[in-house]
């Protein structure tokens, strides 16, 4: 949810963090903060967005310093509650993503000892622990201070009266230490270093390390050194970028033919006609899969329900999707089962959650994530990357496409491995595949009647989405897309269900988005439609270019190229992207950073 990040070297650390700041905005954005060492503490922040602190900072001097932009969980927006948090004696100073759950008690612990607190929040209870197990050394008096806290953190914290060092620690939120020549960094997340460094350390639950200029150190739960092997990430600052796009979720809409390319690229072999992946999957996809259960949330958890329909269909292998934050407490852990964790940052407290309570129960796990070294890769069995590259826009598109493609490669390597799909099916898929990303580009390519459809939709209270089969997912998602970036009402509904209660709602001012595809549920999406249209609503179809029929009962019409078979859902979804989107930018709003939402949740 927050974003840290911390940079001691040879350069100005105000620029340095202002511009890793930058990148983390997605991360949360009510307030902001940075703190440099210049003999004392220098400290600047605000609430609002990095833009207004960077306009406004004053030019510290100085190249050491900790930054960070925050979500608030405990206090309310304001400059008081912003990081850094300093200890009452202005000494040391705290940034901070997670909850401290014991805080309160270690609070009136520390009041009584005689210190004041100016905020509401958990991060300065934190600032004052180590404070007072401070006797002249950051890293004892923070290992000290770790040992009383409960609940999840990521940490960075420095002291005047030791000017050469941060010291961060983390327990179930993520920290990374960038590795540079004579400078290094700490950061909740990789994109915010990447233009300085592509040289990384993960830290585990319950490690701490001290970043000097010229060395990193990293303690285990003990404070005994370890030696930690520095990993190459091949991610490209260049991909962070904007490249001309007036948002990142547009761009990354754009990305998508490329998206797809990453995805099948080195898995699915024309030459070989099969599907391959690494070892560790392929051994977990072999072994008697004989049930699946699918844990994720928001977009993440739509991915699941799609796979569901694709799994079952290939594979006849039950699947049980479920919110990560339900499964967690209620799902049934059955050790035959393999469970597949979907999670493009690999963050998410409540996939990481319900990912550890399977392993405890037994379970085979698999993750499905987009970000190589997240927690999500370390604690399962195995894990595929989605290989799209980092998604800055809060609202996901590209990684949601990822991670349909990639489930979908499971489902056929599951049907294969159990023999209900045999080559010559397998080849034709591999072949639709083939034709996949030149798909996506002729669907952005002619996409400028969505542009009209999004004018009709702009100022519409309530829009419904429907579908069938695998159909009824993306409708969620439309749905989800929309919600999230224009504040307008929307819901996605099984199309069979509209009669089932959602018709209550339905008026002549309810626009209806509905998605037919020509296969089995055809006939049964245009009775929908008539059922919808003779409730006054106006019908906007999303269908295939070969289908004449469909003129005859929606009101508008956005194609697909035909012929994409069971790969329908890919350009279907981009299509209802690009709706979201433009309808989002003709009200104006904060694409990229909606109200109230983060990129990465990480706490519970
Ligand atoms: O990183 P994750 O995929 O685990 O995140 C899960 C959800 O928070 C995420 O998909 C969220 O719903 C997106 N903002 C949707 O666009």
């Amino acid at each position: 949810m927050c974003g840290i990040i911390g940079y001691n070297g040879f350069r100005d650390a105000d620029k340095v963090l202002i511009k890793g700041l930058k990148r983390l905005e997605y991360r949360g954005y009510d307030s902001a903060g940075i703190c440099v060492i210049d003999k004392k503490l220098k400290i600047y922040k605000d609430t609002g967005e990095i833009s207004k602190l960077e306009k406004n900072i004053p030019s510290f001097k100085g190249d050491i310093g900790i930054g960070h932009t925050r979500w608030a969980t405990h206090g309310a927006v304001n400059k008081i509650n912003a990081h850094p948090q300093l200890s009452d004696d202005k000494k040391i100073a705290v940034i901070h993503n997670g909850i401290i759950e014991n805080f309160k008690i270690l609070k009136e612990d520390l009041k009584n000892k005689g210190i004041k607190f100016k905020s509401q929040t958990d991060t300065e209870v934190i600032a004052n622990l180590i404070k007072y197990n401070y006797k002249g050394n950051l890293e004892n008096a923070v290992y000290s201070s770790i040992k009383k806290i409960k609940g999840s953190y990521a940490i960075a914290a420095v002291c005047e009266d030791e000017p050469d060092k941060i010291v961060g620690a983390r327990n179930e939120s993520p920290l990374i230490i960038g590795v540079g020549d004579n400078e290094n960094f700490l950061a909740s997340d990789i994109t915010a270093i990447l233009k300085f460094t592509n040289r990384v350390i993960y830290l585990n639950d319950g490690e701490m390390c001290v970043i000097a200029k010229d060395e990193v150190t990293v303690f285990d739960e003990k404070k005994k050194k370890l030696d930690r092997q520095e990993q190459m990430i091949n991610w490209n600052f260049k991909d962070a970028e904007k490249s001309g796009f007036p948002h990142f979720m547009l761009k990354e809409i754009y990305d998508q033919p490329d998206t797809i390319n990453q995805v099948l690229r080195g898995r699915v072999s024309e030459i070989n006609r099969n599907i391959e992946f690494n070892e560790n999957v392929e051994d977990l996809l072999k072994n008697g899969v004989d049930s699946i259960n699918i844990v994720a949330c928001g977009t993440s958890y739509y991915s699941g329900l799609v796979a569901k329909y694709h799994i079952e269909q290939f594979t006849k292998t039950p699947v049980i999707v479920e919110f990560s934050s339900e499964y967690r407490y209620f799902g049934t852990k059955n050790k035959n089962s393999l469970v597949i964790g979907i999670t493009q940052s690999g963050e998410t407290a409540d996939t990481l959650g319900a990912l550890r309570e399977a392993k405890k129960s037994g379970c085979r796990t698999l993750v499905v994530t987009n970000v190589t070294g997240s927690t999500a890769t370390r604690i399962s069995d195995a894990y595929i990357l989605t290989q799209s590259g980092p998604e800055i826009g809060v609202a996901a598109t590209k990684t949601f496409t990822a991670q349909i493609l990639v489930l979908f490669l499971i489902a056929l390597k599951i049907g294969v491995n159990k023999n209900e799909i045999g080559p010559g099916e397998l080849y034709k898929h591999i072949l639709d595949l083939k034709e996949l990303s030149r798909i996506v580009r002729e669907v952005l390519e002619n996409s400028n009647k969505i542009l009209d459809i999004a004018y009709l939709l702009k100022n519409a209270k309530s829009i419904f989405y429907i579908g069938r089969g695998v159909n009824y997912p993306l409708a969620l998602e439309g749905a989800l897309k929309l919600k999230e970036i224009s504040y307008i009402h929307a819901e996605g509904f099984a199309a069979g269900e509209l009669k089932h209660g959602p018709f209550a709602l339905l008026t002549k001012i309810t626009p209806v988005i509905a998605i037919v595809t020509k296969d089995s549920t055809y006939d049964k999406m245009i009775t929908s439609i008539g059922e919808v249209k003779a409730r006054g609503p106006q019908v906007i179809s999303i269908a295939d270019e070969d289908d004449i029929e469909i003129e005859k009962y929606a009101d508008f019409v956005i194609r697909f190229p035909s012929n994409t078979r069971h790969l329908s859902f890919i350009p279907i979804i981009v299509i209802l992207q690009l709706i979201a989107y433009h309808v989002a930018d003709m009200k104006h709003c904060s694409i990229d950073k909606p109200r109230n939402l983060a990129k990465s949740v990480t706490v519970e």
